[in-house]
């Protein structure tokens, strides 16, 4: 339970660092895009785009210097909290749900049968290699061809995807190509983007020449934080959607919607410059229907991979109190949450979340204990009645467990 308020204040924490750093992000690639040539007496103090806005009940004045401010201000702003915040809070979230808890969250031994710390070191190791490959990549000569870049990073997304939906439950793998995505945004900011920025402080402190080269590199980078966007936001979302991270074909799910959602960002950018290409909508929308209607093909029947794990796993002895906690949430919970739902509504496990078989619903013990016996929000709408009797049956299955 403790751990549950940890996880809400950490996600709370973790949304609102997010909302700051997109936020800020968006604004002044907005602001970037709608500076106008300012007036002459602008122009003589160095000043090279300005614009106007009016919000919250006030008017506005912003100015973009060429070179920058005569002297630094005193109070100078520097955007760089919001990012590392969210990565922080991210990756305490990502140990704290998916590690601390990877016997429920990260590890499904039907797509591998990893220990927890196996799948923990993956999953790092899927992290971190990323990152590395990206920054070598980046510090290589490739990084002079934006749009070769641009395919290689698809190609290292496509690959991360593809290896984390081998490896991991379906949640655990998108969340991990979120947080590579994450990892490599954040580490846009700290190895590049800042460093880039304090040496344009020096340069102006000590007047001396800004090299075209620094904000150069910060530039790409922030082009692809700025790409990143939107697939990474349905990525903290994609947890609510099973259809997605369910499916066979995860991976490729995953990257199509990321492909969409990036060329729908890209119809923003060219808004922004006063270049509007509505195909860019219509295509974007088109995609996603194409994949909405690919998604919900009955794929499911054909691989149907939990009843094979049930007939092939060897058959497990279940004592009396086993057998009947298993028949209670066969009874109860097994509509929704089986690898088939019989449910009317569910046609995919929710969550991902399956009870077909003993050592599925034995591994998740405490989680079905919360929801069934302390929160009691499960079975959804009590709509398969279970009885009070019944989730005294899985408390007292559950008590004899923590007390071995
Ligand atoms: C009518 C469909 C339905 C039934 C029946 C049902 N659930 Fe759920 N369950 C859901 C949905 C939808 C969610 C996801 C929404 C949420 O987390 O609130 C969920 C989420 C859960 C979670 C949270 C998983 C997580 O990863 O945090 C647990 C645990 C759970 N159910 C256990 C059970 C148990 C145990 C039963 C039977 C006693 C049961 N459910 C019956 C629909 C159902």
């Amino acid at each position: 339970m403790l751990l549950d308020w940890i996880s809400l204040f950490l996600r709370w924490f973790h949304v609102v660092a997010g909302v700051a750093w997109i936020g800020a992000s968006f604004y002044f690639i907005w602001l970037d895009n709608n500076l106008r040539t300012p007036p002459e007496w602008k122009k003589q103090k160095g000043i090279k785009g300005d614009l106007w806005a009016v919000h919250g009940g006030g008017f506005y004045e912003v100015a973009k210097y060429e070179y920058g401010p005569e002297v630094i201000p005193e109070k100078l702003h520097w955007f760089k909290w919001e990012a590392y915040t969210t990565w922080i809070s991210g990756f305490l979230l990502l140990g704290l749900v998916y590690y601390h808890g990877a016997a429920i969250y990260l590890i499904d031994s039907s797509v591998m049968d990893l220990t927890p710390s196996q799948a923990i070191g993956r999953g790092l190791g899927l992290i971190f290699g990323g990152l590395f490959i990206y920054e070598a990549a980046c510090r290589s000569p490739l990084s002079r061809y934006p749009k070769v870049f641009g395919i290689m990073v698809l190609i290292l997304l496509a690959a991360a995807s593809y290896l984390a939906t081998h490896w991991f439950s379906g949640r655990g793998a998108f969340i991990h190509v979120g947080a590579l995505i994450g990892t490599i945004m954040a580490g846009n900011v700290f190895f590049k983007i800042m460093p880039a920025q304090r040496l344009m402080v020096d340069a102006v402190t000590n007047k001396t020449e800004i090299d075209p080269s620094w904000g150069l590199g910060a530039k790409l980078r922030s082009v692809h934080n700025n790409y990143l966007t939107l697939p990474l936001l349905f990525i903290m979302i994609s947890n609510h959607y099973p259809m997605t991270y369910q499916h066979d074909n995860a991976w490729l799910i995953l990257m199509a919607i990321g492909v969409v959602s990036a060329w729908i960002r890209h119809y923003f950018n060219l808004k922004h410059i006063g270049i509007s290409r509505p195909s860019i909508l219509v295509t974007g929308s088109i995609g996603m229907m194409i994949i909405a209607g690919m998604v919900s093909m009955p794929v499911t029947s054909q691989v149907d991979t939990t009843t094979s794990t049930k007939s092939s796993a060897p058959a497990i002895e279940l004592n009396v109190q086993q057998q009947v906690v298993y028949d209670v949430i066969q009874t109860h919970c097994a509509n929704c949450h089986a690898a088939q739902p019989t449910d009317d509504m569910f046609v995919i496990a929710p969550l991902g979340l399956m009870f077909d078989t003993w050592p599925q619903i034995e591994k998740r013990a405490s989680i079905i204990h919360n929801r069934t016996v302390v929160i009691k929000d499960m079975p959804l709408m009590n709509k398969t009645a279970m009885t009070e009797d019944e989730r005294q049956i899985i408390g007292t299955w559950f008590e004899g467990l923590s007390a071995d």
